[in-house]
């Protein structure tokens, strides 16, 4: 028997090709792992009307981990016409699978590292160090949404509130509401992942990102949680900006923040955007983490217009791949991985499209792995 049982999703487009590249560089680590394909991505959701389809998800109920690759969406218009005939006008509609997955499974960590490795020439600046912790879950991707919105919850929000007359004056079909629920036991778990991390790898300070003075209910709530969680942790600093700000900020002075700590919906564009001063969709990667189960993805998406060219680069994935290592407890093979990313970037020999270079997806993972 393996030691691990690894789910391995790559879903589709590039997925494909970053997840092969993947696995050239932990066949390489000799881990002993059993890894077990399940069926995910837009293909599912043509065939069967579920990207995401129960028997994957029984899958996941029995792995330790897993990784996954991207997924294609569309907006409802065209899901619904490539759809197979009989599930067409059936009311299905199509959810994420890796948001649904994170609700799932509870996986309510985000964490995001995001850092500059020397010799990349798409880095913003050299020595970029972040680590974003988004919140998985809750906020605006709760899922609890109206278009068209019910008589009943209009009536009740012409009730209770003043702010919403103007909105209660239009038709059901004219407006739509999209519900921002942050619970206190959320934030405050995220906020205390932060700190924990903080405090273990030896980071001085947290930042949390939020929008408190106009969004002041939850956001209110984020920030007082994230504040009392602090309170545990002295040694560690802690303040907090606006999510306008900070996307300046960031910009401008990147080496003020070390741990950022957000809300689902801030915490995916600020996600973006420290990516972005580390190289990019190429250099991404995630971490989605609950009590039981985490799966490792990079933050990009599936890309079809080059799926299957071998032409994108697998870095992320491959960080991502190392993030499951110590996740799992292998730290060792983990810091191997990373000196292997970092050792083919420094020498800058080996470069895929996104770098100006024509080397292929595979050829960067065995680059990589040639380094282990
Ligand atoms: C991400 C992605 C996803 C998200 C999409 C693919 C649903 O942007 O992981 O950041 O919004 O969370
Ligand atoms: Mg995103």
């Amino acid at each position: 028997m393996a030691k691990y049982k690894i789910a391995w999703l790559p879903g589709d487009g590039i997925g494909v090709d970053v997840l092969e590249a993947t696995r050239i560089v932990l066949d390489k680590l000799s881990l002993e792992a059993h890894y077990v394909p399940g069926d995910i991505g837009w293909d599912f959701w043509c065939t069967e009307g579920d990207a995401f389809p129960p028997r994957t998800i029984e899958l996941l109920k029995n792995v330790d981990a897993a990784m996954f690759g991207a997924i294609t969406s569309k907006p409802v218009k065209a899901a619904n016409a490539e759809l197979a005939p009989a599930f067409r006008d059936k009311g299905l509609v199509y959810r994420s699978p890796i948001v649904r997955m994170r609700q799932l499974f509870d996986l309510y960590i985000c964490l995001r590292p995001c850092k500059a490795y020397t010799g990349n020439p798409l880095n913003f600046r050299e020595g970029i160090d972040l680590v974003v912790f988004r919140e998985n879950t809750e906020d605006l991707y709760a899922g609890v949404e109206f278009a068209p919105v019910p008589p009943e919850l209009e009536y009740t929000l012409t009730k209770l509130s003043k702010p919403f007359a103007p909105f209660a004056r239009l038709p059901a079909e004219e407006y739509a509401i999209s519900c921002k629920i942050n619970t206190r036991a959320g934030s405050e778990r995220i906020a205390r992942a932060a700190f924990e991390f903080a405090k273990k790898f030896g980071r001085k300070k947290v930042t949390v990102v939020h929008k408190a003075n106009v969004v002041r209910a939850t956001d209110g709530l984020f920030l007082d949680a994230a504040k009392t969680v602090a309170r545990e942790f002295p040694e560690i600093q802690m303040d907090d900006a606006n999510i306008d700000a900070m996307t300046m900020w960031l910009l401008k002075n990147p080496f003020n923040y070390d741990v950022l700590v957000a809300p689902n919906l801030y915490g995916d564009i600020i996600s973006d955007l420290c990516a972005q001063m580390v190289g990019g969709l190429g250099f991404g990667c995630s971490g989605n983490i609950g009590k039981k189960l985490a799966v490792f993805e990079p933050t990009h998406g599936s890309a079809p217009k080059y799926a299957g060219q071998y032409k994108v680069n697998p870095i992320a994935t491959i960080l991502a791949a190392k993030m499951m290592l110590d996740w799992l407890g292998e730290t060792t093979k983990a810091a191997a991985i990373e000196h292997a990313v970092a050792a083919v970037l420094r020498e800058g020999r080996v470069r895929t499209y996104d770098m100006n270079g024509k080397d292929s997806t595979l050829d960067m993972a065995k680059a990589i792995a040639a380094k282990l």
